[in-house]
């Protein structure tokens, strides 16, 4: 049994103005008519193995996650309501913790709520080679590619290849790398990009976190708890998530434990982290343009253009990110909206 695990607690900040932290980006319809969280569900939702899947969320967006879920006819297995976020390696504690007490042999699928997948049947063949050693021990990770020296990444070189077909030992991982050291792994060649989707038991996470970052164990199955079986929500206890520890699941477990193996993935994977990579997974027109809302382009060519409550009319403009909303607006170029976060931060300092 394989048990879904849906990571939706980011805030989605590069893809302001849409994305805001009372409306994320996994909550939007972004990419296509439904929502990314809703995408991210049903992918895999009617596969053999896959059990319901459970959500791990802010507080704060309990009722817009369970409305989505009704909306698309899944019951979830449960929803875990963080009261703060202390990044990904508490969630993924929080939800293995649930899971064991549930199923001692539970084997998790960690899946961010905001990627894009293209080829799903390619995705769930490559979660089927990870099966094996997953049972005996391993924590998987799927290997895309790198098309390009991204800082924003995990990197991945692949070492000893394993009995199970398309299975490699991780030899070396390094989350974010600088620019330089993401160029020279680039150049060499054996490297992959960390999807940032993970598949293990339950139990081997909880160990190996036991060793690396033990207060992280304490604290999230006090926060857990143990009385949650019966309710749609399980709200995390405050004060022990509170004191938990903040770190990814990327340098608390996966740039130090041994027992990592990549799955190379050619599945149309995309992090839609930006507007750029927004572009990049939409249909585009015959100018290379995508458009959503009421918009006029006359010579416009390359652009992604967003209209959400008024008319956008623009003429002889070339790649741009045009995106309005009804209380602010952003115009960028598109090779440089990776520093639409800092418009967030400076609006965090006004405030
Ligand atoms: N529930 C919950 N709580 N979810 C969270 C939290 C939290 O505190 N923080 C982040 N998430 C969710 C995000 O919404 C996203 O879906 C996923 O967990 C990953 O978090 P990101 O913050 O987007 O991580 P990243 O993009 O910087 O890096 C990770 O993903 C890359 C690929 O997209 C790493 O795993 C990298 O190694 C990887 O390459
Ligand atoms: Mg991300």
């Amino acid at each position: 049994k394989i048990y879904p695990v849906i990571l939706s607690g980011g805030s989605g900040t590069r893809l302001w103005p849409l994305s805001r932290a009372v409306l994320p980006k996994q909550l939007l319809p972004l990419v296509s008519e439904r929502t990314m969280l809703q995408d991210t569900v049903l992918r895999l939702h009617e596969q053999p193995q896959m059990q319901a899947p459970l959500v791990v969320c802010g507080n704060e967006h309990r009722f817009l996650v369970a409305e989505q879920m009704r909306e698309i006819g899944v019951a979830p297995l449960g929803i875990l309501l963080e009261p703060v976020g202390r990044n990904t390696a508490p969630a993924v504690a929080c939800a293995a913790h649930y899971l064991k007490a549930i199923d001692p042999e539970a084997v998790m699928l960690v899946l961010p709520a905001d990627h894009v997948i293209e080829d799903v049947t390619a995705f769930y063949a490559a979660i089927r080679q990870a099966a094996v050693p997953v049972e005996q021990g391993a924590l998987a990770t799927f290997g895309i590619v790198p098309t390009g020296p991204e800082t924003g990444y995990g990197y991945i070189r692949s070492g000893e290849a394993l009995a199970a077909a398309s299975c490699y030992r991780v030899d070396r991982f390094v989350e974010k790398p600088d620019r330089t050291t993401a160029q020279s792994f680039v150049d060499a060649g054996n490297y992959y990009w960390n999807s940032g989707m993970f598949l293990f038991r339950a139990e081997s996470y909880l160990s190996e976190l036991q060793t690396f970052a033990p207060a992280i164990v304490t604290a999230t199955a006090t926060a857990v708890g143990n009385d949650y079986r019966d309710l749609d929500f399980c709200r995390l206890d405050e004060a022990s998530f509170m004191a938990c520890p903040s770190d990814s699941i990327d340098y608390a477990v996966m740039e130090h434990t041994k027992h990592a193996i990549v799955v190379p993935a050619d599945i149309g994977w995309s992090d839609v982290g930006s507007w750029s990579s927004l572009w990049e997974v939409q249909q585009k027109d015959g100018q290379g343009n995508v458009t959503r809302g009421d918009v006029y382009l006359d010579d416009v060519s390359g652009s992604l253009v967003r209209a959400e409550s008024r008319i956008v009319a623009m003429i002889g403009i070339r790649d741009l990110v045009v995106v309005e909303t009804n209380d602010a607006v952003l115009v960028a170029h598109k090779d440089q909206v990776q520093r639409v976060k800092n418009i967030v931060d400076h609006l965090k300092t006004k405030q």
